[in-house]
């Protein structure tokens, strides 16, 4: 048995065996939306092979239960390139979500934006991505199915139910191409100048590869920004992990309320 259906497995023990309709991956200081899910919660730490998220501002634990009437899988914590070098560091916990029968991701983060029609508090939900980061997480897959399409990796049918949900709550929900940076060091201002000539409109150190290897997986997939900051040198505030973490509850408030809405209309 692979280890993600033997993981797959286990927590279907403890959670029960229905597929969930949805799994979310909760971004810097968003992780208060998995309280809010009526289930069984499961450390990661009893998960073998899950990452031990290490950053602030994340719970690794696996939340699976009802929010808005709907079976969802939360994670609250996932594991970024610059903890390990690795890409694929969340590989095994979607391979574990597809195991569970889900078929649908939606992701969050937090961002540093490039425009000035989203300052720190807005939303942004991904209409595509740029992989700056210049590496892929399915390096080294060996099977051809290593060359996933990319086309629509940011689903046109639930892209239009969170601009749906978005407008039905009176929540303004832009739309923008995220930039995959590495960090763990914030971008430069030169950098940030480069995003923009580049056609980036938010920029941020995750989601991309958890696309990518959720698409490889069949996983349809939208992803929302929560814009913590501008760029570095588009103002004068300053940029640091504890600022992201004290804006992200700005946004937070109403990504809930948003995906909340999505849950209950259905997408
Ligand atoms: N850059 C990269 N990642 C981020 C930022 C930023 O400005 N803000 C929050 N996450």
């Amino acid at each position: 048995m692979s280890k993600s259906v033997e993981l797959a497995r286990l927590i279907q023990s403890r959670a029960g065996d229905a597929p969930p309709e949805y799994g979310l991956i909760l971004g810097s200081g968003l992780g208060h939306l998995a309280g809010r899910v009526d289930g069984v919660a499961i450390p990661y730490d009893d998960l073998p092979g899950f990452p031990h998220a290490g950053v602030s501002g994340h719970v690794p634990q696996l939340v699976i239960g009802q929010l808005e009437g709907r079976r969802v899988a939360v994670f609250g914590g996932r594991s970024h390139y610059y903890e390990s070098g690795r890409p694929d560091a969340m590989r095994l916990p979607l391979e574990v979500l597809a195991a569970l029968g889900c078929d649908r991701l939606i992701l969050t983060n937090a961002a540093g934006s490039l425009r000035e029609d989203m300052p720190p508090g807005s939303l942004m939900l991904l209409s595509d991505h740029i992989a700056f980061a210049g590496t892929n997480p399915l390096i080294g897959e060996k099977t051809d199915a290593r060359f996933v399409p990319m086309t629509q990796a940011h689903d046109p049918g639930l892209r239009a139910a969170l601009t749906a949900a978005a407008d039905a709550e009176g929540v303004a929900l832009p739309q923008g191409v995220y930039g995959w940076f590495s960090g763990p060091s914030f971008e430069t201002p030169a950098e940030i100048r480069a995003a923009q000539v580049l056609g980036m409109d938010a920029v941020g150190m995750s989601t991309v590869p958890e696309i990518i290897l959720a698409r490889f997986l069949g996983l349809r997939c939208a992803a929302i920004s929560v814009i913590t900051n501008m760029g570095a040198g588009l103002s004068d505030e300053n940029i640091s992990h504890d600022h992201t973490k004290e804006m992200a509850p700005l946004g937070a408030a109403k990504l809930e309320k948003l995906l909340r809405r999505m849950l209950r209309d259905g997408a």
